[in-house]
C-alpha cells in the first residue's frame, strides 16, 4: 500500500514532465501555423438591381453585371472608385461623358492608343491627371469591357450601396479582406490538443487519488513511524531524477532530438527553405497582391513567356506611386532610386537600381523555366511559392531541391488538353498505357539533360 503510494507520486511527476515537453512542441507548432494562417477575402454580394436597358448598348442582365464586377474588382479598384476620385476619376456616369461607347471601350482597352489618336476628351483627361498612365487591358473582349460598364452603371444607380463603399475606396477593401480568420492546419493540432487535455485529466485524477490515499492512511492507527514517513514524504525530486525510468525517458528524448537534428541538417545542406531576407523597401505582397488583388503578371512580367519571372523595375511601381502615398518614407525610397522629384514631377539622371535581395535561387547547374510551368503546364504560382498573396515579406516556401522537382514530375499529370503539341505523345502514351494518366515523367521530365545544362 505504502509502496504504491510513493509510486503514484513518481508517475505524477513523470506525467508533468511529459506535459511540459508536449506543451513545448505545441507552442513551436502554433508559431509555425501562425505564419501559415490564411486570410479569406470575403466577396461582396452581387450588385444591386440593374436599371432597364435603355438602348445605350450597355447590357443590364445580372450575369453581365456580376462578370463586370469581378473584372472591375480584380483590375480597377486600385485606381478607381465609382463615386470618388482615387488615382483615376470617379467612374459614376462615365458613359455619358464620352461621345460614343466605341471610343470609351477602346480607351479602357488601351488608353494610350486613343490618346495618341488625338481624341480631344481623352487628351484633356490625360493632361488633367498629370499624364498618369492607365494600364492597357487588351486581353479583355469588348463584351467584357461592356460588362464592366454595366457594373459601373448599376452601382452608380444604387446610391445607398454606393454610399457605403464611398467611405474610402481603399478602406472598404481593407475591411473586406480582413473578414476571414486562420484555418487550422489539419488534424495534427487537434490531436495534440486532445492529448494535452487527456494528460491534464490524468494528472488531476492522480493528484486526487494521492491526497485521498494520504489522508486515509494518516487516519489509520496501526502504522509504525517508518511507514508514516513514507506516506508523508514530499516528492523527492533528487531521488526521482536518479531513478531508472526517469533517466531512461530523458535519454530517449535526448537521442530523438539529436537524431532529428542530424537528419534535418543532412537533408538541408544548401537548402534555403524558409529564407526570408529583409528587403530594401518594405514592399508587401499581402497588400498589393492580396488586398488590392493586383495580378502577379502585372509586376512579374516574364512568367508567361520567359524562363525568368522578373523582379519589377521601379517604373512599374511608379504607374501607381507617382500618385499613391507620395509622402510615405518607403515610397520616397523608390523616388530616390529613380531620382524622381515628386514636387516638380521631374526625373533627374542619377538613377540606381533598387537592390532587392534574391530569395529563390537554383544553383547554376540546374535549368528552370517559368513559362513552361505556368503557361504550358498551367500551374499556379502558389503550388511552388506558397500563399505569396498573404506574405508581408516573401519567404521561400519549397525546398527547391532536385527531389522536389522530380517528385512533382512523377505525380503531376501533363496539362495536354487543347495543346496540339502533345497530341502525338498522348496518343502514344494512351496506346501503351491506357489506364494511367500521362504524367510529366512520361514526357521526359526525369531526364537529366532536361534540367541540367
Ligand atoms: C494604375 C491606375 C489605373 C488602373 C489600374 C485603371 N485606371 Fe482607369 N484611369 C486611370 C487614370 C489615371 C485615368 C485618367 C486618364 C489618364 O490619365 O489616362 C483613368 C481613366 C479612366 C476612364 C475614363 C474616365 C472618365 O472620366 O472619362 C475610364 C472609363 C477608366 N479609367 C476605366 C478603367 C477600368 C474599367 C479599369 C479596370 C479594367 C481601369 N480604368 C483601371 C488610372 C487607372
Ligand atoms: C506590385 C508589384 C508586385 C505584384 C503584384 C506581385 N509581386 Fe512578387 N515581387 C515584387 C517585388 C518588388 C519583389 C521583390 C521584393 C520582395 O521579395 O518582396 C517580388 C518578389 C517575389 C518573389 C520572390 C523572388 C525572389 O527573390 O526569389 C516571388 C516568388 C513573388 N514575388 C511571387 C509573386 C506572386 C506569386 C504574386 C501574385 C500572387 C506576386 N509576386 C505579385 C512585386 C510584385
Ligand atoms: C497598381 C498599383 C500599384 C503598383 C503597381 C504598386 N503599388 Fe505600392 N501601393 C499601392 C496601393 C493602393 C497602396 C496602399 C496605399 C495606402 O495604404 O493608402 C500601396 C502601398 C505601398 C507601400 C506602403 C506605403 C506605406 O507607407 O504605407 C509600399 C512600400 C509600396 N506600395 C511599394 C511599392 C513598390 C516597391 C512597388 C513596385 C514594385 C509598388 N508599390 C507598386 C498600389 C500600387
Ligand atoms: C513549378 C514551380 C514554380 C511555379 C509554378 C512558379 N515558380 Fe517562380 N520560381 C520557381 C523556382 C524553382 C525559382 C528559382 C529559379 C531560379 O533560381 O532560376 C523561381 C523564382 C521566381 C522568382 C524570382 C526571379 C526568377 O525568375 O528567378 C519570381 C519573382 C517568381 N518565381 C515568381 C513566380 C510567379 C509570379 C509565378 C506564377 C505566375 C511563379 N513564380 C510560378 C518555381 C516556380
Ligand atoms: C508543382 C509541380 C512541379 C514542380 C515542383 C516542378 N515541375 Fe517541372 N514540370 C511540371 C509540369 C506539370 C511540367 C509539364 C509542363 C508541360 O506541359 O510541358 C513540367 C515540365 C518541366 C520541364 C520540361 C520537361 C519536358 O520533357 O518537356 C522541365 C525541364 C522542368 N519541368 C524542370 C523543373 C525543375 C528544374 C524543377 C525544380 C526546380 C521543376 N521542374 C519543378 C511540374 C513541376
Ligand atoms: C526535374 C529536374 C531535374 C532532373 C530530371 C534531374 N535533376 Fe539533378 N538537379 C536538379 C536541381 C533543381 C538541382 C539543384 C538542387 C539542389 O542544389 O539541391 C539538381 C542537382 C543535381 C546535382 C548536384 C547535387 C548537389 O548537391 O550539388 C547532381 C549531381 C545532379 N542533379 C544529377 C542529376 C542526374 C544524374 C540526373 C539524371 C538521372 C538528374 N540530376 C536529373 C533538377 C533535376
Amino acid at each position: 500500500m505504502n509502496y504504491s503510494c510513493s509510486k503514484l507520486r513518481n508517475i505524477t511527476f513523470l506525467t508533468c514532465t511529459l506535459l511540459a515537453i508536449i506543451f513545448l512542441q505545441f507552442s513551436l507548432l502554433t508559431s509555425v501555423n501562425a505564419q501559415n494562417a490564411v486570410v479569406d477575402s470575403t466577396a461582396t454580394d452581387g450588385a444591386a438591381a440593374a436599371s432597364g436597358d435603355d438602348g445605350s448598348g450597355i447590357p443590364s442582365s445580372p450575369e453581365a453585371i456580376a462578370e463586370g464586377e469581378s473584372i472591375f474588382n480584380n483590375n480597377c479598384t486600385v485606381c478607381h472608385a465609382i463615386n470618388q476620385q482615387v488615382v483615376g476619376p470617379a467612374l459614376s456616369g462615365v458613359e455619358t461623358r464620352w461621345e460614343d461607347l466605341g471610343t470609351l471601350v477602346a480607351f479602357i482597352k488601351n488608353s494610350q492608343k486613343v490618346i495618341q489618336g488625338g481624341n480631344e476628351y481623352a487628351v484633356n483627361l490625360y493632361n488633367e491627371y498629370n499624364k498618369t498612365l492607365m494600364p492597357a487591358f487588351a486581353d479583355y473582349s469588348d463584351d467584357q469591357i461592356l460588362n464592366i460598364l454595366a457594373y459601373i452603371k448599376a452601382e452608380a444607380a444604387a446610391p445607398a450601396q454606393a454610399e457605403a463603399t464611398a467611405g474610402g475606396g481603399e478602406g472598404g477593401e481593407a475591411v473586406a479582406a480582413q473578414g476571414g480568420g486562420g484555418i487550422p492546419s489539419g488534424y495534427l493540432t487537434a490531436i495534440i490538443v486532445g492529448l494535452l487535455v487527456i494528460l491534464v485529466l490524468i494528472l488531476l485524477v492522480l493528484v486526487l487519488i494521492i491526497s485521498v490515499l494520504t489522508r486515509f492512511l494518516n487516519q489509520k492507527q496501526d502504522l509504525d513511524d517508518a511507514d508514516r514517513e513514507i506516506i508523508n514524504q514530499k516528492v523527492d525530486a533528487q531521488k526521482l531524477v536518479k531513478s531508472r525510468p526517469f533517466i531512461g525517458i530523458m535519454l530517449f528524448i535526448f537521442m530523438a532530438i539529436v537524431v532529428k537534428l542530424v537528419f534535418d541538417g543532412l537533408y538541408s545542406v544548401g537548402v534555403q527553405q524558409g529564407y526570408q531576407p529583409k528587403q530594401p523597401i518594405a514592399f508587401s505582397h499581402a497588400l498589393h497582391a492580396g488586398q488590392y488583388e493586383i495580378e502577379c503578371q502585372y509586376c512579374h512580367t516574364g512568367v508567361m513567356k520567359a524562363k525568368s519571372a522578373n523582379i519589377p523595375s521601379a517604373n512599374i511601381c511608379m504607374n501607381c506611386h507617382q500618385q499613391i502615398k507620395t509622402e510615405s518614407p518607403e515610397i520616397q525610397k523608390i523616388y530616390a532610386a529613380i531620382d524622381f522629384n515628386p514636387e516638380t514631377q521631374t526625373y533627374g539622371n542619377n538613377k540606381k537600381p533598387i537592390e532587392w535581395v534574391r530569395i529563390h535561387n537554383l544553383p547554376d547547374l540546374a535549368y528552370f523555366n517559368h513559362a513552361q510551368h505556368v503557361n504550358v503546364g498551367g500551374l499556379d504560382c502558389q503550388t511552388c511559392h506558397g500563399e505569396i498573396q498573404e506574405m508581408e515579406v516573401v519567404y521561400q516556401e519549397s525546398t527547391l531541391t532536385m527531389g522536389w522537382c522530380i517528385n512533382c514530375h512523377r505525380e503531376t499529370q501533363v496539362n495536354a488538353e487543347g495543346n496540339a503539341y502533345y497530341d502525338k505523345l498522348l496518343e502514344l502514351h494512351n496506346s501503351e498505357n491506357p489506364k494511367e494518366p500521362m504524367k510529366v515523367e512520361d514526357i521526359g521530365g526525369l531526364e537529366c539533360s532536361k534540367c541540367h545544362y
